[in-house]
């Protein structure tokens, strides 16, 4: 038995290879592994109960009939995990010790644990699409979400051992562009790229367009077509469309340098202009696509909403009635390319929830012309996540309605967190102070945003975010400091244990050996599920194990104690550098 990186995971496989030739179970059996309440064990096998009262019989004798199995089958060390059955026919697992002590040593750094998690996703071809915004504006605070969660399970993805590409699928071929260009061609403006203003030249453009385009249903029409002629490759628009994709870009990179977002490649929505007429060939030749008052449109008959009976109707128009195509168009050439170029097994799309519909139609029609046309669908996952609310209730926004900026919004956070760090700490030199400010402001407002479920909507608050006590970043931050400093007073490099350390003796050190073997779960979870918010649970439950253990002066007990403090060091240093934050050394 080797010394398993998640032993859940492994028991979980290996009841359900021993229930394969055990009578009364087969292969299909679920033993729905789950932890375990501490006083009974470490994992709970639960799986026994729905089986026998389906088949009607003693889930107790059941139970035992597999425990036998499995110890005949000599998988399981006993001197390393001890099996017990509960109740009406529960098996527990309990981990001894000698395997806690084994773990210790063979989980001893970030490239170890890397290689105990690559089995969850081992080499798939994972393209994950974000941040993906829609150029031709200002990022505001509606941005944050997809850079920072898209970030997130974009690392934990790759720790898991997925070959990963980062897609950065911009918005650049859509609506906003004949809004901007009917809105600088009325007010005959020359956009300069180089000027510095630029970029809020186009923000009042696009302002402008819009509300022209809202007030106006000539307007609209009129937008419409700047579109349809940028589409077909008219000189004029083109020209326009270049420089505003040059204005926008470089402002989004600033961004993406603040955050740490580094896409693979950039291949936007214009990037399939000359994909899509095979999308509406392939779609109408299969019978999927059907023309409707001159759109092209994709019914779903066996789904309760996109059915052409559903009230209100809401057919996947693939192709607009002026001919241009539209955001369904291109993501299903987006897909097919995938699948060609990159030989994509999965595709991850981190979104705002309110797309919700637009992926499920993309996918079920996806699935069928897959299907029809005899080619291997990749698993397509819509990570989607909720809005970010101001203290209002109300999706955060500046006093004035307008949306905040997010350079403005990472600005304050930086300069809050120094006015924090300067205070606790006067005599730090200021540049530190500053970099300190930019890990913990920074970090503070991307872990506010990773360490609720991605699906609910939050409250945006800086002093919640911001503060030294409870499920924050700074917390988790100073946890990592203050390891750093053991260290440093100790004269060893950090995450250093002793070679041979003792084995393991008290409650509390079995405790904060039991919580770092938790990382693999939490990373199974955060993994399976694409919800980073596990493992913030996690880190956070982990720092509150360490910081009621620390503290001994006994020579022998402080050696041992000082591995569990370098693994705790090292395992809040992985699962922030997952999240995107780099840890300090010291605060
Ligand atoms: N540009 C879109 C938006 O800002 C997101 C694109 C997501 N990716 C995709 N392939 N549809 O809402």
């Amino acid at each position: 038995m080797e010394t398993w990186f998640n032993p859940a995971r492994e028991l979980d496989a290996l009841l359900r290879a021993t229930a394969a030739s055990t009578p009364g179970f087969d292969a299909a059996f679920n033993p729905e592994m789950r932890p375990a309440d501490p006083r009974f064990g470490d994992y709970q096998a639960n799986g026994i109960l729905p089986l026998a009262k389906a088949a009607k019989t003693n889930p107790r004798a059941l139970a035992t009939a597999l425990v036998e199995a499995l110890q005949k089958s000599g998988q399981l060390d006993e001197s390393l995990v001890v099996t017990t059955i509960a109740g009406p026919g529960f098996i527990n697992f309990t981990l001894t010790p000698k395997f806690l002590d084994a773990w210790l040593v063979r989980y001893a750094d970030e490239s170890a644990f890397r290689a105990g998690a690559a089995q969850l996703y081992h080499g798939k071809k994972v393209v994950i699409d974000y941040p993906s915004p829609n150029t031709a504006k200002q990022m505001h605070v509606g941005h944050l979400r997809p850079m920072v969660v898209g970030e997130a399970v974009a690392r934990l993805l790759q720790f898991c051992g997925a070959d990963l590409l980062r897609d950065n699928h911009l918005g650049d071929w859509g609506t906003n562009f004949g809004i901007l260009i009917l809105a600088i061609k009325r007010s005959h403006f020359l956009l300069d790229a180089k000027n510095e203003n630029a970029l809020e030249d186009l923000e009042r453009l696009y302002k402008e367009g819009s509300a022209l385009t809202k007030a106006d249903p000539a307007a609209l029409d009129a937008a419409r077509s700047e579109l349809a002629k940028l589409q077909g490759g008219d000189p004029e628009n083109t020209a326009l469309w270049e420089q505003i994709v040059a204005v926008s870009n470089a402002a989004c990179q600033e961004i993406y340098d603040t955050l740490g977002v580094h896409p693979d490649v950039t291949l936007g929505e214009s990037f399939y202009r000359d994909k899509v007429g095979q999308i509406y060939r392939e779609l109408t030749d299969c019978g999927m696509a059907e023309e409707s008052d001159g759109a092209l449109v994709v019914w779903h008959d066996d789904h309760p909403r996109f059915a052409r009976t559903a009230e209100p109707s809401q057919p996947f128009i693939i192709r607009k009635k002026d001919g241009s195509s539209n955001y369904a168009s291109t993501d299903l050439a987006t897909i097919l390319y995938r699948v060609e170029h990159f030989h994509a097994d999965e595709c991850v799309y981190v979104t705002d929830g309110r797309q919700q519909d637009h992926f499920q139609q993309l996918f079920l029609t996806a699935e069928k012309w897959f299907k029809a046309t005899g080619r291997k669908l990749p698993s397509l996952r819509h990570v989607w996540f909720g809005t970010i609310l101001g203290e209002d209730g109300k999706a955060i926004k500046t006093k004035s309605g307008d949306p905040i900026r997010l350079k403005a919004l990472l600005q304050e956070a930086t300069d809050r967190a120094f006015a924090v760090v300067s205070e606790k700490n006067p005599d730090l030199p200021e540049d530190e102070r500053r970099h300190i400010a930019r890990t913990v402001g920074i970090g503070a407002v991307r872990y506010a945003d990773l360490c609720q479920n991605r699906t609910l909507d939050y409250t945006f608050s800086w002093d919640k975010l911001l503060a030294f006590e409870g499920n924050t970043a700074p917390y988790l931050l100073y946890a990592v400091a203050r390891i750093h400093s053991i260290f440093r007073k100790a004269g060893l490099p950090f995450g250093a244990g002793t070679e041979n350390p003792s084995p393991l003796e008290t409650d509390t050190e079995i405790a904060l050996a039991k919580k770092l073997l938790g990382f693999s779960l939490a990373l199974d979870q955060a993994c399976t599920e694409l919800r980073p918010h596990f493992l913030c649970t996690y880190l956070f439950e982990l720092a509150g194990a360490y910081s009621s253990f620390n503290n001994v002066d006994d020579s022998a007990v402080r050696a041992r104690r000082l591995t569990l403090c370098a693994r705790t060091g090292t395992v809040l240093t992985a699962g922030l550098r997952l999240l995107g934050i780099e840890p300090l050394e010291r605060m």
